[in-house]
Parts: C-alpha cells; sequence; structure tokens
C-alpha cells in the first residue's frame, strides 16, 4: 500500500465551506477522507457529495437493531463510501446484517468496521454498565466477536492496536484514531502513538484530525505526516 494512502484525515466541522477548504488542501496528501456525525447530521447527502478529492470514511458508529442498521447502510450505499462504522456491542446478528447489507454494492461495497470500546470509557464505566472484563478484555472480545460476523475491521486506539494485531492476524484491517505527530498537543486524547509508532504497531490506516485541521497549513500538515511513515 503507498504510504500516503495509510493516512485519513477527520474532517470534523459542521461547516460546509471549510469542510470542502480542508479537503482541497489534505486530499493528495492521504487515502481517505473521514467525515463523521457532526458533517453528515448538519450538511447531510448534499454536503456530503460537495466533498471531493479522495475516497470517503463515514464515521456513523451506527448501533440499533439489525434490520435498521441494514436500512442505514443501504440508505448510504449510493454515496459509496469507502469505510463505515458500527459499534459492535449491537451484537452479532446486527453486524452481520451490516455486513450483508453492504454486500448490496458488489465490488463498490464500503468496508464495514467495528468499534469495540469508545475510548471514552474507563473500567470504573464498564462496570457501572454491569460488564465486569477490563477494557482490554472486551476489547478482544468484542472484536473478535465482529470480525466472526463478518466486519472487514475495527476502530482501535494506540493503546490496542498492538494487541489486536497479535491476536486476530494480519488480515484484519486496524484503523487508528489518537495519533499525534512528534511534539502536536495531544488535546483531549489521553494515549497517543506518533504515525510511525501506530504502522509499526501493526495499524492499516491512522486517523488524524486536529493536528493537521488545525494547523496553519492543513496540507503541508497532512505531506509532513505522510512522508512520517514512507
Ligand atoms: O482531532 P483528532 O486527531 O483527535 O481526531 C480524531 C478523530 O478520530 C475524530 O474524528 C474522532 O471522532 C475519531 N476517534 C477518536 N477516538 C476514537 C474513535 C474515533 O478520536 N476512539
Amino acid at each position: 500500500m503507498p504510504p500516503t494512502n495509510r493516512l485519513i484525515v477527520a474532517l470534523d466541522t459542521v461547516d460546509p465551506g471549510r469542510a470542502r477548504a480542508w479537503a482541497g488542501a489534505v486530499a493528495p496528501h492521504c487515502g481517505l477522507l473521514k467525515l463523521g456525525l457532526e458533517f453528515f447530521l448538519a450538511n447531510g447527502i448534499a454536503g456530503y457529495r460537495a466533498i471531493a478529492g479522495a475516497p470517503i470514511f463515514l464515521d456513523l458508529k451506527l448501533h440499533d437493531i439489525p434490520n435498521t442498521v441494514a436500512g442505514g447502510v443501504r440508505a448510504v450505499l449510493p454515496l459509496r463510501p469507502r469505510m463505515l462504522t458500527i459499534h459492535a456491542s449491537g451484537g452479532s446478528a446486527m453486524i452481520q446484517a451490516a455486513h450483508q447489507a453492504a454486500l448490496g454494492a458488489g465490488d463498490q461495497r464500503p468496508m464495514i468496521l467495528a468499534v469495540t470500546v469508545l475510548t471514552s470509557l474507563d473500567q470504573h464505566d464498564l462496570q457501572a454498565a454491569g460488564v465486569a472484563a477490563t477494557p482490554a478484555d472486551q476489547v478482544l472480545r468484542l472484536g473478535r466477536l465482529a470480525i466472526e460476523s463478518g466486519a472487514d475491521g475495527l476502530v482501535c486506539s494506540p493503546k490496542e492496536v498492538s494487541m489486536l494485531r497479535q491476536t486476530l492476524g494480519p488480515a484484519v484491517k486496524l484503523v487508528v484514531p489518537g495519533i499525534r505527530p512528534e511534539g502536536a498537543a495531544a488535546g483531549d486524547q489521553a494515549r497517543t502513538m506518533t504515525p510511525a509508532q501506530a504502522v509499526e504497531a501493526g495499524a492499516d490506516w491512522i486517523v488524524v484530525g486536529r493536528p493537521v485541521t488545525g494547523a496553519p497549513d492543513p496540507g503541508a500538515a497532512a505531506a509532513s505526516i505522510a512522508a512520517s511513515i514512507r
């Protein structure tokens, strides 16, 4: 895989003009552009279609009954996202339904990526929700469940990538946010890795948002990150 293709830039904004400007600047240096809930809810399908230059990772983290998630996946297939996220905690039937729905796009089908345990949750939060496992064990349990149920890969934190790569093998796609280039502010990301460290640990793609979009020159910031994983 060409190294620049491992970089995914998160366009986290509700402002469609800003998102288009970022896309124009960074698309030549990255493999995918990530649009999340805030952009999609604010700008919908028309806003999505106006983002150009690289394939889209549509990060909606779907979580509902299987029939509804399948319907949601089918509804976005005409947009041809390259990646689409669901919550592994929706269970095997929901994950299978998402996978089956994605197959409807044939060769153009999006990769279905599962989110395991949100990185905002700690051991105490899991216990409060009735989950006795440690966050690491729960990530592995849900990761296995997702892959066995038809997900193509997982979104995971820098803390988890090495363990998941070693346990789940080379075929599982691992997409890793929480990335900070050398010297960048961590922001609200508690545990970070540099782009090169994440790729070394087994990431297929890294997701970077604010270190690129908050830089004075987002295109140069993306190019520099791409060069650091070359
Ligand atoms: O700006 P920053 O580089 O922190 O952006 C990271 C992106 O990755 C955001 O779009 C965020 O929603 C996403 N993400 C994350 N941590 C996760 C899952 C997704 O930061 N565990």
